[in-house]
């Protein structure tokens, strides 16, 4: 979690670090800080969100500065525990995403050899022992190089100097991005930042340091110098701004047309591995909305392939891994999720094969499995994940459709208009059942069964409303003592084997007073009798119906949470990027 940015050129550096930080935000935003070089440090940071802030911080000087965009993890977001953290003299500034394991241990070094400390972060510690190092050869390359080994846990650091004109950068288990300009060098945690100055980019390893100065970058591995390859990035900065839209979410939701399109073509019979074409069994390793992806594809893999899927959260998969073995993938949308990422590094372990399925180029998942697939959804901004799941879906879709010979080639390749006639449903009967709801269930079976855990997830991350996902069969051995006339439930009914069953099911919850909104087959007869409100959807393919009975599900989680006045894209104590178990 937590973002940061630091620019060094021929501009004056805060205002590109204050954007910067405002596209960052998605990874954390309970507090922002900036320092620039400008003779001394100038350093100036706060509680809140930068992006709410008329704050002074881009009034700093200086043609070098770092920045930073926090999601608290060691101390209480404040003033004093936000980034960047300096030394004793205030001559170095750092700014830190990631966590420093053994910070305590270091502290009570720093501490008895005179060091003063004043925020209760990790960080802070990375500032006092850079201090020591400095003073005794005053050089701030060196100093982070000897500092570094010393850090357990992950690091991006951001280093300055007041008497250095350069920035020191330092990655270890979290991502760190530099952008080259002409005649200016950019680092950030991902492309945002970046991408309206440059698409010129350069991905650090693990355990590289490298010097920043207006003229060139170095970089070093292990005290050796070293390069790394200038990638291009085919994003544009227009895929980073609102354009228009009142949120990021509700863009995102109006991009999964585009984003099922392109991430379809972009899997076919070269792109994918051989140990997917042979696979005979797979475990799906991932987190939130990224396991629920999986589980789709569960019931899809089993159903139509007979390959037996195993699937598991990631943060249990650590602690209890169950044996395994063939291939393993880990779905991840923004790569950096340390469970699934740790999970993965254990598979491989087992001398398991690992194919990662990602969005974003470069990210950690990328560089720990063996083989990655890329989805083709563009940066993904907003906290609640919409077209990358879109995205997950197709890649895993086309996996399917391969493994049957092509099968599902045709319905994929024209899912995305189907998928466009959904984003237009009317759905506010629905929202004003929403808005008063005190809890909702969501219930489906078969693959809707998942598709209505990701449609409760999304609607309690983002409008604070209490919703559970049920497989529509177990509601009876249990939570039917919760429903009632405030309790609307969610069914997802469509045509085919289990149809005449969630009838029943929703006629049942009926009986114990609970209002249902069903999501059917557009031309269904039986569903606007029973249900109180019904949502039709296009006819088409089972596959595309798992596609748009989701979309639908995301606008309503979305027009609950704007009627109810939620912050849509920052929803509270969250974050986009899990770093941390
Ligand atoms: O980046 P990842 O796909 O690994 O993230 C996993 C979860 O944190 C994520 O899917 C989360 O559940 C969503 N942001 C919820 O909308």
């Amino acid at each position: 979690m937590c973002g940061i940015v630091g620019y060094i050129g021929r501009r004056e550096a805060a205002p590109i670090i204050v954007e910067g930080l405002k596209k960052l935000e998605y990874r954390g935003y309970d507090s922002f800080g900036v320092a620039t070089i400008n003779g001394c440090i100038e350093l100036d940071k706060h509680q809140g969100r930068i992006s709410d802030s008329s704050s002074s911080t881009v009034n700093l000087k200086g043609k070098i500065g770092i920045g930073h965009t926090r999601w608290a993890t060691h101390g209480v977001p404040n003033d004093v525990n936000a980034h960047p953290h300096m030394d004793c003299n205030n001559r170095i500034a750092v700014v830190h995403n990631g966590i420093i394991e053994n910070y305590a241990e270091l502290k009570r070094q720093l501490v008895s050899r005179g060091h003063v400390f004043r925020s209760e972060t990790d960080t802070e510690v990375v500032a006092h022992l850079i201090e020591d190092a400095y003073e005794k050869e005053e050089d701030l390359l060196s100093a982070v190089q000897k500092v570094v080994p010393r850090l357990t846990g992950s690091y991006a650091l951001l280093v300055i100097a007041s008497n250095e004109d350069r920035i020191i950068v330092a990655r270890y288990a979290s991502p760190l991005v530099l952008g080259v300009g002409d005649g200016e060098f950019f680092a950030a945690s991902d492309m945002t930042p970046i991408i309206d100055y440059t698409e010129r980019a350069i991905f650090l390893e693990d355990g590289d340091v490298a010097s920043l100065t207006q003229d060139e970058i170095e970089i070093f591995h292990e005290g050796k110098r070293v390069t790394r390859p200038l990638e291009l990035i085919d994003w544009s900065g227009e895929d980073t701004k609102k354009g228009g839209f009142p949120h990021y979410m509700l863009k995102e939701i109006y991009e999964q047309p585009q984003a099922f399109y392109n991430t379809v073509r972009s899997v076919t019979a070269e792109t994918l591995p051989v140990s997917v074409k042979n696979a005979e069994s797979v475990t799906i390793i991932a987190c939130g909305s990224s396991y629920n992806a999986g589980l789709i594809i569960k019931y899809i893999l089993e159903n139509t392939c007979a390959i037996p899927v195993r699937l598991e959260f990631a943060s249990e998969f650590k602690y209890f891994p169950p044996p395994i073995r063939g291939l393993v993938i880990g779905i991840s949308q923004s790569g950096e999720t340390a469970d699934t990422i740790t999970a993965i590094k254990q598979a491989k372990a087992h001398n398991c094969t690992s194919l990662a399925i990602t969005n974003v180029l470069a990210s950690s998942i990328s560089r720990t499995a063996d083989c990655t697939l890329f989805m083709r959804a563009g940066p993904e901004i907003s906290v609640a994940a919409t077209k990358s799941f879109i995205a997950q879906l197709a890649v895993l879709m086309q996996i399917t459709s391969f493994l049957r010979n092509g099968e599902f080639d045709d319905i994929l390749r024209s899912g995305h208009r189907a998928i466009e006639e959904v984003l237009l449903i009317d759905l506010s009967d629905a929202v004003s059942l929403c808005i008063n709801a005190h809890s909702i269930f969501y219930v489906g079976r078969g693959p809707f069964y998942p598709v209505s855990l990701e449609g409760s997830l999304k609607m309690k991350e983002i409008s604070y409303i209490h919703a559970e996902g049920y497989a529509a069969g177990e509601l009876k051995h249990g939570p039917f003592a919760l429903l009632s006339p405030e309790t609307p439930v969610i069914a997802i009914c469509m045509p085919g084997e289990t149809y005449g069953v969630m009838i029943s099911n929703i006629k049942e919850m009926k009986a114990r007073g609970a209002p249902v909104i069903a999501i059917g087959e557009e031309g269904d007869l039986e569903l606007p009798e029973v249900a109180d409100i019904f949502i039709p959807l296009p006819v088409t393919h089972p596959l595309i119906q798992v596609l748009t009975s989701l979309i639908v599900l995301q606008l309503l989680a979305y027009y609950t949470a704007v009627s109810l006045n939620r912050d849509v894209d920052k929803p509270r104590n969250l974050a986009k990027s899990v770093t941390v178990e």
